[in-house]
């Protein structure tokens, strides 16, 4: 590359010195011949290639023409100014074009280094701790992919299990959402993790009436309604209108609808009137899955509403991560309690998380 500019260099300043002095009657290059920086800055002068088109120009019209020299020097004026344009015009979309090139290069890395960042090495460092997961999948991620895609997170697992699940099994919508959270985008969905625990104590407690606060997109109603028996009755409490609307059509394509009731508001407002609304004297089992500070107040408020009878099984999820330490605290060390905690991972990463059960002892 060096040896080829130097020759270059060389060719073009020999050109010059034949050209230059037939143009001007003198060589005004001959005090930079000694130099290699000013003849190498000259090599890379925009008006190099002008001169020599001029000279030869000059040179061509000398030979050729019968005319006198100062028609021939007007003429060859006239020739100079319009080839400067035409050249200054070509040096600067040469220019531009490589500017142009160079800006897509940068742009072009950029965007690839970015990717691998998004899409591996982020996800990567922050799959063994929750907390930078959480900030990361439910506040980064989330809110970069509405904007891009126009839709919500709950909107865009909708589509998945619409494409990807079979309507009425409620296994392949289980496993449709799984997949989508695993390899496209995390969501706040129990999981395939803490999932089998969820079912086995479902399956152990075989409620005829099941309360659940905390649907978010219906993913672990789905689990739970799939296992009860004919007859049994889920009611699942969500407050976001939003995330109802998609838990709907989510059971509804599971099949699940007749064994599901989706009731649209706060637990904290809910829970005192559900004996009178739904006609149910107490629950065989209760999966709290809601806001973490309302683990507490709301067990407070099944208890004092009598909704709870000796035997009902408590399951709280996401004890660990972000936790419920006041929850942990009452039930463990309440003699109304017999508690137990299974680990487990938070949804979709490697941190730790678990389910904690708490019998209720009357
Ligand atoms: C972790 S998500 C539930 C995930 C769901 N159980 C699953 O595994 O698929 C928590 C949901 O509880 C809802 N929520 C939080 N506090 C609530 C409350 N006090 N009453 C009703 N819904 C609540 C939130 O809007 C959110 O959708």
């Amino acid at each position: 590359m060096c040896v080829d500019r130097l020759i270059s260099t060389a060719v073009i300043i020999s050109r010059i010195r034949r050209a230059l002095p037939i143009v001007l009657g003198h060589d005004p290059l001959l005090p930079f011949h000694r130099s290699p920086v000013l003849l190498q800055r000259l090599y890379q002068s925009p008006h190099i290639p002008l001169l020599l088109a001029v000279s030869y120009l000059l040179k061509l019209l000398k030979r050729c023409s019968s005319c006198s020299y100062p028609i021939l020097v007007k003429s060859g004026v006239e020739w100079i100014v319009e080839a400067t344009e035409q050249l200054r015009g070509v040096t600067h979309s040469r220019r531009a074009v490589r500017m142009l090139l160079n800006v897509l290069a940068v742009a072009a890395v950029s965007a690839a280094v970015l990717y691998v960042l998004y899409k591996w090495l982020i996800p990567a460092a922050v799959q063994n701790s929750g907390w930078l997961a959480l900030i990361w999948h439910d506040v980064i991620v989330e809110r970069v992919l509405n904007i891009l895609t126009g839709l919500s997170r709950p909107q865009r697992m909708l589509k998945a299990v619409q494409k990807n699940a079979t309507k009425g099994d409620p296994q392949s919508v289980i496993a449709a959402i799984d997949y989508y959270c695993r390899h496209k985008e995390w969501a706040m969905n129990v999981g395939d993790d803490k999932g089998p625990i969820l079912d086995s104590v479902v399956s152990e407690v075989n409620p005829s009436t099941a309360l659940e606060l905390g649907t978010y997109c219906g993913y672990s109603t789905v689990r739970i309604a799939r296992l009860l028996s004919p007859g049994s009755k889920l009611i699942t409490v969500e407050f976001n209108p939003a995330y109802a609307a998609v838990a709907r059509q989510i059971i509804a394509h599971a099949g699940l609808q007749n064994k599901v009731t989706l009731v649209e508001g706060g637990s904290g407002d809910l829970i005192p009137k559900i004996k009178e609304q739904f006609g149910i004297t107490s629950f065989d089992f209760v999966f709290l899955d809601h806001w973490k500070d309302r683990y507490l107040p709301d067990i407070k408020l099944l208890e004092d509403c009598g909704l709870l009878k000796k035997g009902s099984v408590l399951l709280a999820d996401n004890v660990i991560c972000p936790g419920t330490p006041e929850y942990l605290e009452y039930v463990r060390n309440s003699p109304r309690y017999k508690s137990q905690y299974f680990q487990s991972y938070l949804e979709y990463t490697k941190a730790e998380d678990g389910l904690e059960k708490s019998v209720f002892l009357g």
